[in-house]
């Protein structure tokens, strides 16, 4: 796990959209590292939330980079929009399309990172032959489509053996994650957390922005070592 660190990415689904500006400059004063945006098509999920131009205005006053997670039928089809649009990274959903390798290779072209997301039940080895090409792998730990359901238990053991395969990987989990169960995640093996509600509907989403960061760090071991050892380490 040489290199990789820890980094939470608030998931703006939970936000209070009438209040999005406010609600983003609280989890970056929070520390957050990323801003999780996910889209939904209605037809890949049951669900519709945000597309475009949501992204293309988070991109002109956010000051985090966006991780735009793609629930949507036919990814190859807006990804380029997506992009175009201030995606930072691209993750879209590997049951979506059927040629995932293409859609990496569209995203890397507009000169952004990839990567796939797999859904609770999908095998991890349909990464067999691509995990080479991809800057990360997002496992979904609910079926996607709503914030705030129950964290998939047996998804924990999907963490840490993708980890033990990929041990300099990028692995984010979504869903479900709360103060509660983040310093377990993190120890099974994830580095990138998402957190929705337990963030937005918290009464203070700065402070448990905070204090989410601060117990995965500590689980996964930059919370308990001062920067110049950390250096040494990687
Ligand atoms: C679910 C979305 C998640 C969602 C997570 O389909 O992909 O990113 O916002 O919400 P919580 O953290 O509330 O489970
Ligand atoms: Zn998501």
């Amino acid at each position: 796990m040489r290199g990789l660190t820890v980094k939470m990415a608030p998931s703006i689904l939970s936000a209070d959209f009438w209040r999005l500006g406010e609600e983003v400059e609280q989890v970056e004063r929070g520390g957050a590292h990323l801003l999780h945006v996910d889209v939904m098509d209605g037809r890949f999920v049951p669900n519709i939330s945000v597309g475009i131009p949501v992204v293309e205005s988070l991109k002109a006053h956010a000051s985090l980079p966006l991780d735009v997670h793609l629930m949507i039928v036919e990814p190859e089809r807006y990804v380029g929009a997506f992009a175009r649009a201030g995606a930072d990274i691209i993750t879209f959903q590997v049951e979506a399309t059927s040629h995932p390798y293409r859609v990496l290779q569209m995203i890397k072209e507009e000169g952004k990172k990839g990567g796939i997301v797999l859904n609770p039940s999908t095998p991890l080895d349909v990464l067999d032959y691509i995990l080479g090409d991809v800057d990360m792998v997002l496992l979904m730990s609910v079926d996607p489509g709503f914030g705030g359901q129950r964290f998939i238990p047996a998804v924990m053991e999907k963490i840490s053996q993708l980890r033990r395969e990929a041990p300099s990987l990028d692995i984010e989990v979504d869903g479900g994650v709360r103060l509660a169960n983040v310093q377990g995640v993190v120890k099974a093996g994830a580095n990138v957390i998402v957190a929705g509600s337990a963030i937005f509907d918290s009464l203070d989403p700065c402070e448990t922005t905070k204090e989410m960061v601060r117990l995965a760090q500590k689980a996964w071991g930059e919370g308990d070592l001062p920067g110049g050892v950390k250096d040494l380490l990687r």
